[in-house]
Parts: structure tokens; C-alpha cells; sequence
């Protein structure tokens, strides 16, 4: 069985007609993309905001008609993949380097739902490396001060070459281990100069799509 492909399929069953969508970004939600590709092709209207240029790429090879901020104030619903979802629907994100306009655009959303295969449900966050987007000047200052919070670091790479975000910024891959606390590391993490923002989703998802003891599992958040 492929859970990607059916957690990333039943997602769409909360796209309605006329609605303006978040899509996400990675190998989960791309069963979401294509499954909304068909929908589209007959006779689904919606507007997509895409996480990425690899989704926008995908979303403009299926027809599926694209917005942006310049002419959608808000997003009806946001789907999109997590790296690790923890018992409170926190999460770690990023693990595709998208981690900014993901946030931007599950801020935006009224709702946002997150599509993960069963690997992805961990009991506390940080086995994941918390990716950081840090603006390229002076990052290795910003090192110095992630650093003093705790946890080992890389500077993601790719090709050989410093890896770079749609944004043009690096991503630092962070191991904190056990991330207790996930509400504060996440603020604290966003004071330090010259971080952008970083993987850490709390209290943003409404609804994981995933599978528990092999079945396929809808979790809603609490307060929801
Ligand atoms: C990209 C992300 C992805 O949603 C996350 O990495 C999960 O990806 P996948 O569905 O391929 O496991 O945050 O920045």
C-alpha cells in the first residue's frame, strides 16, 4: 500500500468549488496536486497558491489556474506534507527547503491540513533535523547564536554547491534531538538576527491526514 498516495489523495475531499487552495510542497501532497489536476481537467474551479517553484512547475503542467498574494487575501484551505507530526499536531516542516512560504501560506489559511505517511508520527519532535532559513549575509554569526541555544548544525548542500531556497536564502539543518518545548524554540529561534524562520509549525494544523495501526486516520486538532 502507498499511505503518500492515500493520505495525499483523501486530502481533496476538502477542496470545494470556487475555493482558493494552498499547495504544498514534497513527495506527499504531489498525490494531492495530481488528484486536484484530475479534478480540475473536469470542471473543478479553483485558484492554487503554490508553496514553491517545483509546485508551481507541477500545478502549471496540470492546468490547474494559479493566484498570488496580489489578488487572493486569504487562503480557504492549505494542504500540504510534514517531516514529523507530534500527539498535539505540532510540526516539523521543511525537509524540501519550502519551509517560508509554507508558513506564509498555512498563516493565510482557514484551514490547513497536513498530509503524512505513518513514519512521519513521532511521540516527541527533533529526531527530524529543524531546518532554519538564515539570509546568507553573516550567517556564520547566526550559526554562533542557533548554536547557543543547543543542538549540532549544517548548512544544507545540494549538487555539491551551498543549497539555496526560492527565497535565495540558506537553510541550516539543525539537530536538537528532543524539542520539549516546541512553542518557545520556535519563537526563540526567530529572534536571532538573520533567521528568516524555521521548520517548527505549532499550533498551525488543523487536521492531520495520516495512517494509525494501518488505517487510514483523520486526527483533528482539539480546539478545532
Ligand atoms: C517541504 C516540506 C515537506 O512537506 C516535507 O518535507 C514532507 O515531504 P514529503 O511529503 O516528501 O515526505 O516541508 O519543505
Amino acid at each position: 500500500m502507498n499511505e503518500k498516495k492515500e493520505v495525499g489523495e483523501k486530502a481533496v475531499e476538502y477542496v470545494k468549488d470556487g475555493m482558493v487552495v494552498g499547495l504544498g510542497t514534497g513527495s506527499t501532497v504531489f498525490y494531492t496536486i495530481m488528484k486536484l489536476g484530475q479534478l480540475v481537467q473536469q470542471g473543478l474551479t479553483i485558484k492554487g497558491v503554490p508553496t514553491s517553484e517545483q509546485t508551481e512547475q507541477l500545478a502549471i503542467e496540470l492546468g490547474i489556474p494559479l493566484g498570488s498574494f496580489e489578488e487572493v487575501e486569504q487562503i480557504d484551505v492549505a494542504i500540504d506534507g510534514a517531516d514529523e507530526v507530534d500527539p498535539e499536531l505540532n510540526l516539523i516542516k521543511g525537509g524540501g527547503g519550502a519551509l517560508l512560504r509554507e508558513k506564509i501560506i498555512a498563516a493565510a489559511a482557514k484551514t490547513f491540513i497536513v498530509v503524512a505517511d505513518s513514519d512521519k508520527n513521532v511521540d516527541t519532535l527533533g529526531t527530524f533535523p529543524l531546518p532554519i532559513e538564515v539570509v546568507p549575509f553573516g550567517y556564520e554569526m547566526t550559526v554562533k547564536h542557533i548554536k547557543e541555544l543547543g543542538g549540532s548544525l549544517k548548512l544544507r548542500q545540494k549538487d555539491g554547491k551551498t543549497y539555496l531556497t526560492d527565497n535565495g536564502n540558506y537553510i541550516i539543518d539543525s539537530s536538537f534531538q528532543e524539542i520539549m518545548h516546541p512553542r518557545e524554540l520556535e519563537k526563540n529561534l526567530n529572534l536571532i538576527p538573520g533567521v528568516v524562520d524555521n521548520g517548527l509549525f505549532v499550533g498551525m494544523a488543523d487536521r492531520v491526514i495520516t495512517f494509525k495501526d494501518k488505517k487510514l486516520t483523520t486526527i483533528v486538532r482539539s480546539n478545532v
